[in-house]
């Protein structure tokens, strides 16, 4: 019989309990032992794990949130008692101590990174693709897009009759720290006049002339879709300025450097949508607004699509692990799923690409891009 190790780390997002449930149906089918780290990586390096039975399983499918716990923590790069240490030695140690076959990753981007260091420190390990941001390589998609994608939809909805009854801008704020997925897939269903993604870098005059043609048409109100991560042409070109001197830097004193100065690059922008509502006021007369929608998109129950995915990808994750394959990421592929080697997904993100086919649906409704 076969012990396998179970965690969820990163973000959290609606779904991650199904394919848990996915996983631990199956592994208990097959007669396996499921243990499930509390926490994430951080849990896994403490060595806090509670055995996962039958009941333990039963009536999460439906819950938000996941019911291990996470963390965001980089395995090799871990602060622990004020220090930054490597901590795979230790993971592998509790990995043999625990007697545990195999690890399950369910997480984001972070979580494939550290999956592949794990893989090459020598341990068994599957990853599962979760995100409310859609942005992993290599898989069609992943569990938590489209719970955001309804609530995001729902509440640009809701900011239509409330912009149409003042005549006011309204903006909201859709979470997306490096792709839009998510604003441009909610601002398609919501039928937002507007929609910014960080892949685009609008400019202001643009999104004004889209605004005071609708004025012109007579619609006296916008409603905008921002992606956390959109930006004007100018703030774009800072940050990815600074990105590229962390990408380049070739000494630790130069890498620290240049996180910071990101960091402070960061800071700056942080404000960006108000700062928008700001420039859009001024350029159009009408009365602005921000909604920042945050938290509630990762939160609550997770809808039809994703509790499915969730546990396709889980159901799938435990036929992988019977059949020895490891270092992987179990993907959506069309109606099926898909193993994809681990350094094909670590470190390289799925943004939206310009002339995807959203981007041009979203062109012929004469949705304003601000390009
Ligand atoms: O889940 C991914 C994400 O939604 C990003 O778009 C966002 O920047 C991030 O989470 C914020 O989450 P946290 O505050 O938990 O780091």
């Amino acid at each position: 019989t076969k012990r396998i190790g179970i965690l969820t780390a990163g973000g959290d997002s609606p779904g991650l309990n199904a394919a848990i449930r996915g996983f631990g149906k199956a592994a208990i089918s097959n007669g396996w032992e499921l243990v499930g780290f509390r926490d994430g990586i951080r849990g896994l390096v403490e060595n806090r794990f509670v055995q996962l039975d039958s009941s333990a399983l039963s009536g999460i499918l439906t819950v938000g949130g996941t019911i291990l716990g996470t963390s965001r923590d980089k395995v090799h790069k871990m602060v622990v008692d004020g220090e930054v240490r490597d901590m795979r030695p230790q993971v592998l140690e509790n990995l043999a101590v625990d007697g545990l076959d195999a690890l399950v990753m369910l997480g984001g981007g972070g979580t494939a990174k550290n999956a592949l260091r794990l893989v090459e420190a020598g341990a068994n390990v599957i990853h599962l693709p979760k995100t409310i941001d859609n942005d992993i390589a290599r898989t069609d998609t992943t569990f938590g897009f489209a719970t955001a994608m309804e609530i995001a939809t729902e509440a640009i909805d809701r900011l239509h009759s409330t912009a149409h009854s003042h005549h006011r801008i309204i903006l909201t704020e859709i979470m997306g720290h490096r792709a839009g997925w998510l604003a441009l897939g909610a601002g398609i269903a919501g039928g937002a006049d507007i929609v910014l993604l960080p892949e685009i870098p609008y400019s202001v005059e643009s999104v004004a002339e889209t605004i005071k043609a609708r004025l012109k048409h007579g619609s006296t109100f916008s409603v905008v879709a921002v992606a956390e991560g959109a930006r004007d042409l100018h703030d774009t070109a800072d940050l990815e300025a600074a990105r590229l001197l962390v990408k380049s830097a070739s000494t630790p004193e130069a890498a620290r450097a240049a996180k910071a100065h990101l960091a402070n690059v960061e800071d700056s922008q942080r404000e960006h949508t108000f700062k928008l509502a700001r420039e859009l006021e001024a350029a159009t007369g009408l009365e602005s607004r921000v909604s920042i929608l945050g938290y509630v998109q990762r939160g609550g129950t997770p809808c039809a699509a994703d509790r499915l995915l969730g546990s396709r990808i889980g159901t799938a994750a435990a036929h992988a692990v019977s059949k020895g394959n490891f270092g992987v990421m179990v993907a959506a592929r069309g109606e099926d799923t898909e193993l994809v080697p681990l350094p094909e997904v670590a470190g390289h993100l799925k943004l939206v690409p310009p002339d995807h086919e959203w981007i041009l649906t979203a062109r012929k409704l004469r949705t304003g891009l601000g390009d």
